[in-house]
This record gives C-alpha cells, sequence and structure tokens, in this order.
C-alpha cells in the first residue's frame, strides 16, 4: 500500500428517500420542473465499495431487491458519478464499483441517487481528495435532482428541481410500510403525463404553480415528529399521473389504507408506495395484511444520515 492510496478500498451507505410532499410546478425550457419538496431518508439503504482500479467498472450489484435491470455500463448513474468526479478533479486513474441495494430499482424511492451519492463520497475517499460536502453537493445536483439529497439524508426541503436543499428540523421517528412492485415506473413518462393532462385540463385543475412551496402543516408535522398530523398534510402531485399510468397501484393503496394505514402514498414518481403509521407495531401488522394480500411489503422507518463511510 503506497502513502498516495492510504485505503485499498472505501465502503460507504446512504440512504433512500420518500416525499411525504411533492409540489410540481411549471415545465421550464431545460426539461425540469420546479418543484417544492419534502424529502424524508428512510432506513432502506445502498452499500457501495470503491476499489482502486486503472478503468472504470462496476464489479458486482447485489442486494434484496430485484437488480437484473440495473445497467452495469454507463448508463449506470454511480459510474457517471465517479467519472464525473475524476474529471473535476482531475484523478487519472479509475474505480471499482461494488454495489449493494435494498432500495426498489426504479420504484421512485431515489436507490440510483443514492448509489451515486455514495460513489462520490467513496471516491473521494479512496482518492484522497478532501472535497468539501459543498464541493461533492455541487456534483451530485449535475448528477440528478435526488443526488444531493441522498448526500444529505435526514429531513429537507428542496426547491428549484428538488436540488437546492434546506435541512428541516424533525423530531422523533416515522414508521413507514413500503409496498413495492416489480415493474419500474419511468420518471420523465410520469412528469409527460402529468404535463399532458395540464394541458388539457389546466381550466379546471390548473396549470401548477408558478412558485411551489411546502405547505406549514408538513413542516410543523415534522418539527412536532406526529405521524397523525403529517399523514393529515402528505401530498404527490405526481401520483395521479402514475396512477393513471398503474391502476394497479390504486387497489393497493386502498388495501392499505383501509388496514391500518395513517394514509397512503405514492413515492415520488412510484410504483411504490409508502404507508405511513402510527408506530412500529402497526407498521409490522400492515405489512403482514398487505403481504397476504399478495403484495410485497417492506418495513423502513425515517429519517436517517445520508451517504456515510463506514466498515
Ligand atoms: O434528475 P433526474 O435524472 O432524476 O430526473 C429524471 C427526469 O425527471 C428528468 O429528466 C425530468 O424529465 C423529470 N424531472 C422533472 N423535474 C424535476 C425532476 C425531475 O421534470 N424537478
Amino acid at each position: 500500500m503506497s502513502l498516495a492510496e492510504p485505503f485499498p478500498s472505501v465502503r460507504v451507505r446512504a440512504p433512500g428517500k420518500i416525499n411525504v410532499y411533492l409540489e410540481v410546478g411549471r415545465l421550464r425550457s431545460d426539461g425540469y420542473h420546479d418543484l417544492a419538496t419534502a424529502f424524508q431518508a428512510l432506513s432502506l439503504y445502498e452499500d457501495v465499495v470503491a476499489t482502486h482500479d486503472d478503468d472504470f467498472v462496476i464489479g458486482s450489484i447485489t442486494g434484496s431487491v430485484e437488480t437484473i435491470g440495473v445497467p452495469k455500463d454507463e448508463r449506470n448513474l454511480a459510474l457517471r458519478a465517479a467519472r464525473l468526479l475524476a474529471k473535476e478533479a482531475g484523478y487519472h486513474g479509475g474505480v471499482r464499483l461494488d454495489i449493494s441495494k435494498d432500495v426498489p430499482v426504479a420504484g421512485g424511492m431515489g436507490g440510483g441517487s443514492a448509489d451515486a451519492a455514495a460513489t462520490l463520497l467513496a471516491c473521494d475517499a479512496l482518492w484522497g481528495l478532501g472535497l468539501s460536502s459543498g464541493d461533492l453537493g455541487e456534483l451530485a445536483a449535475q448528477l440528478g435532482a435526488d443526488v444531493p439529497f441522498a448526500l444529505m439524508g435526514g429531513t429537507a426541503v428542496g426547491t428549484n428541481r428538488g436540488d437546492v436543499l434546506n435541512p428541516a428540523l424533525a423530531r422523533g421517528r416515522f414508521d413507514w410500510v413500503l409496498a413495492t412492485s416489480q415493474v419500474g415506473v419511468s420518471t420523465p413518462e410520469a412528469y409527460g403525463m402529468l404535463d399532458r393532462h395540464r394541458d388539457e385540463h389546466g381550466a379546471e385543475i390548473g396549470y401548477g404553480a408558478e412558485s411551489p412551496e411546502v405547505e406549514a402543516d408538513v413542516l410543523h408535522a415534522l418539527r412536532q415528529g406526529d405521524p397523525r398530523m403529517l399523514a393529515a398534510s402528505m401530498r404527490n402531485d405526481l401520483q395521479a399521473a402514475t396512477l393513471r399510468m398503474r391502476p394497479d397501484l390504486a387497489e393497493a393503496l386502498e388495501v392499505g389504507e383501509s388496514s391500518g394505514a395513517l394514509a397512503g402514498l405514492v413515492s415520488g414518481s412510484g410504483p411504490t408506495i409508502g404507508f405511513l403509521c402510527e408506530g412500529a407495531d402497526s407498521a409490522a401488522e400492515l405489512a403482514q395484511t398487505l403481504e397476504a394480500a399478495g403484495l410485497d411489503a417492506l418495513l423502513a422507518h425515517g429519517p436517517v444520515p445520508g451517504a456515510r463511510i463506514i466498515g
């Protein structure tokens, strides 16, 4: 081991997320929408192990969720994160990335974004770059709108594309059951569906706010650690669009909401549905009920910390 390479490998863990509030504003000229969102990092994690290599490669992709659809080539956001960091920092070597996934793939829970965030932090340590969290956050925002939050974790309000973050005060613990789905939903398609719906029915439903804002009730509920208040104030503007593409999810929402959840909500663009529960016991009971109804259910709680080096 040379002095220039103090670690043979670095393991970083980054969380998935749920948007407990997601107001979608107007479509911008860059193809994105202005958002106001409240993120909560959940206890489903992605682990990325970065090891010195001459090239940029994904070694293995494993985990508790189905990983068949995850690309190992340049479409992989973690690989793009490593290349971007090397380019920006003028680093001339490469890296091998081994990824272990517990966040459902293409589920609207930011699993790919967590991989990218974990990779930025892991490669920064592996290559001894010492970038500030602000610098890493800027690179994260270039990779995707949800990547900065996976670095930060906890609870945060996101504006602009969802990538301009302000930490939000949150007390206590919120217990969730996540109903997952084998077939993913494309995020651009969900936004596109919302745009078309607004084009056709804007006179009745509105065209989206010019300056979306997270409602005070949501922030108050998070500050109080009050799941009932949060359940009453959750919102996701993408939900109707996702349900139009995936009517089966409406049924899953119905089952959860009539079986003890305080409220259910599509996570981001879906198809994962988050059911907020009164506490850990009622979450465990609901997960059993959903499983008995033939749905796949995962337990998680939030908020949890953002990307961090472990082991
Ligand atoms: O940034 P990310 O790659 O996660 O975004 C995926 C897609 O989701 C974008 O290409 C865009 O179609 C849509 N999106 C959006 N407005 C946002 C975030 C995402 O329209 N604020």
